[in-house]
């Protein structure tokens, strides 16, 4: 069982719950867009994208924000001198929109400092690995070389730290012995789609926070990442 929504303090059946406002980035398939799209429109997740922005041209990722109504925007890194003028484009588009929560989904972007910064505590991402392990690019491959039993994705906050945010919610997968990068990437990949709508869905609710280099989860210091086979656990607070 998923958890609950915590209702908000003001709300009544006359003034239900405003959807959040979300921004989504990617550069490739948008199969994680697709899964919020589907709990947006499911109404598992209380909230609205105001935009996608892709910094590929050829992302197939933009055809599934088309096909559901959502503004897309392009903005490729190559028309840039620099990062820092990369960053600033997109932090301009992004604002422009007013998104309460900047969603990372397969953006293959680093983001610079004053960008990361301008977005603390308002931007998620996906890693495809159990974080702290395996990060950067290949984290499939890297977990096969390395022998490992158990993979999975991570769901973090963004900091400065490249794939190095305090992580929110994981989901395992075993790796089984005749796997190889295709199928262990899809096993991730199923899991992804679970998690992520579910991490935005308790940001959403007001339930998930982060400040000061904590997390909060229904207003107590997370210590370590959820397990989302427990998240039947993670119930919200009893209403007020
Ligand atoms: C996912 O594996 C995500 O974790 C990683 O890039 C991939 C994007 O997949 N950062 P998609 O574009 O959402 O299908």
């Amino acid at each position: 069982m998923m958890p609950q929504p915590a209702p908000e303090k003001n709300e009544t059946p006359d003034n239900p719950p405003q959807p959040l406002p979300i921004a989504v980035l990617i550069s490739g398939n948008g199969s994680n867009l697709h899964a919020i799209i589907k709990a947006i429109q499911n109404q598992t997740l209380p909230a609205r994208i105001c935009v996608v922005i892709s910094n590929n041209p050829h992302a197939p990722g933009l055809h599934v924000a088309q096909q559901a109504g959502i503004p897309t925007r392009i903005l490729d890194h190559q028309a840039y001198a620099d990062r820092a003028a990369f960053d600033a484009a997109l932090q301009d588009t992004l604002d422009s929109f007013n998104p309460e929560l900047v969603v990372l989904a397969g953006f293959m972007r680093i983001l610079g400092t004053a960008f990361v910064t301008h977005y603390e505590g308002r931007m998620l991402n996906i890693h495809p690995s159990l974080l702290p392990a395996f990060t950067g690019l290949h984290t499939h491959q890297q977990a096969l070389d390395k022998g490992v039993t158990e993979h999975g994705a991570s769901i973090h906050f963004v900091t400065h730290a490249l794939d190095g945010g305090p992580v929110i919610l994981q989901a395992r997968v075993p790796i089984l012995p005749h796997d190889n990068i295709k199928t262990l990437a899809q096993r991730v990949l199923k899991v992804e789609h679970d998690i992520y709508p579910l991490a935005i869905r308790w940001f959403a609710e007001g339930r998930l926070r982060f400040a000061q280099g904590k997390i909060m989860l229904d207003g107590m210091p997370l210590s370590q990442p959820v397990d989302y086979k427990h998240t039947h656990h993670v119930q919200p607070p009893p209403p007020s």
